[in-house]
């Protein structure tokens, strides 16, 4: 497969989980890619692994909090490229999402912290990327939002505000800038087992069981799964789509 043959794109929060999926799959498609992530240890794993695979990538250290940190990264992964046509922006910090309880409880600082990394980090990853993917007056940006921006949960309001305010960041770069050749989506991921949460040991059978018997499928997400729907929305394939979400989530939530 070559339907990104040669295309600059830069996947940010890609140590781990779906982003690392999303870099090997745009590698397998001819794509060279930048692998940022604040986990550089997880960074330069999923590069090296894409090198020895015959692709071509590179990791570079970036913290979504820190603003500098932002622009440095992608005018260093942008010269390293020699330009950029697309980016996946698909960092977000689970850490605090366990502590994310409801409305009158959670703390201001898990909501600080879940919206500077989850939605500012995103604004200020869209800011250093745009002038990039302008100058080719060609480019795609696709967000990783979550279902949860929908769902109407009873728990992590923060998380859901957070990814909510993220459609609206990608409805908006995609309404103002479409016409210069810029096109945006989110993908909605379901619950998506990744390597990292099976090693964490905290998903037990039970667990799993429920989170099966919660979509209309035979089996649970995978990363790969997202990863797919990124490829396709970052090529040719996508050029005509743009301002959406899409919810890829075994038919968990139908819409
Ligand atoms: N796995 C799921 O079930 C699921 C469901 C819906 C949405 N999502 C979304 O998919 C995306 C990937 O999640 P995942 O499940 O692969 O988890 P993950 O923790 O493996 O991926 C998140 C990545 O973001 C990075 N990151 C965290 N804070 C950062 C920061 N300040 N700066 C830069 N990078 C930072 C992490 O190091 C990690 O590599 C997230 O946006 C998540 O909200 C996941």
């Amino acid at each position: 497969m070559s339907r990104l043959e040669g295309q600059r794109i830069i996947v940010i929060g890609a140590g781990s989980g779906i982003g690392a999926a999303t870099v090997r799959r745009l590698a397998r498609e001819g794509a060279r890619v930048c692998v940022a992530d604040i986990n550089m240890e997880g960074a330069r794993t999923v590069a090296q692994d894409v090198c020895d695979s015959g692709g071509e990538a590179h990791a570079i250290a970036i913290d979504l909090a820190d603003a500098p940190s932002v622009t440095d990264a992608v005018t260093s992964s942008v010269e390293r490229l020699g330009g950029l046509d697309g980016a996946h922006i698909n960092a977000a910090d689970l850490r605090v999402i366990m502590e994310d309880s409801d409305a009158q409880t959670v703390s201001l600082d898990v909501f600080d912290r879940t919206i500077d990394v989850n939605l500012k980090g995103h604004l200020l990853c869209t800011r250093a990327l745009l002038p990039h993917l302008l100058v080719n007056k060609r480019g795609a940006i696709v967000y990783t939002s979550s279902s949860a921006a929908d769902a109407g949960e009873p728990v992590r309001p923060s998380y859901a505000m957070s990814k909510s305010g993220l459609n609206a960041l990608m409805r908006h770069v995609a309404s103002c800038y479409g016409a210069q050749g810029i096109n945006a989506n989110s993908v909605a991921p379901g619950f998506v087992l990744t390597d990292e949460m099976e090693s964490s040991g905290h998903l037990t059978d039970d667990i799993k069981d429920y989170m099966l018997s919660r979509i209309p499928g035979t089996r649970l997400g995978s990363p790969d799964d997202i990863a797919g729907m990124v490829a396709m929305l970052l090529s040719e394939d996508g050029r005509w789509i743009n301002g959406q979400v899409f919810n890829v989530n075994g038919g968990a939530l139908m819409r």
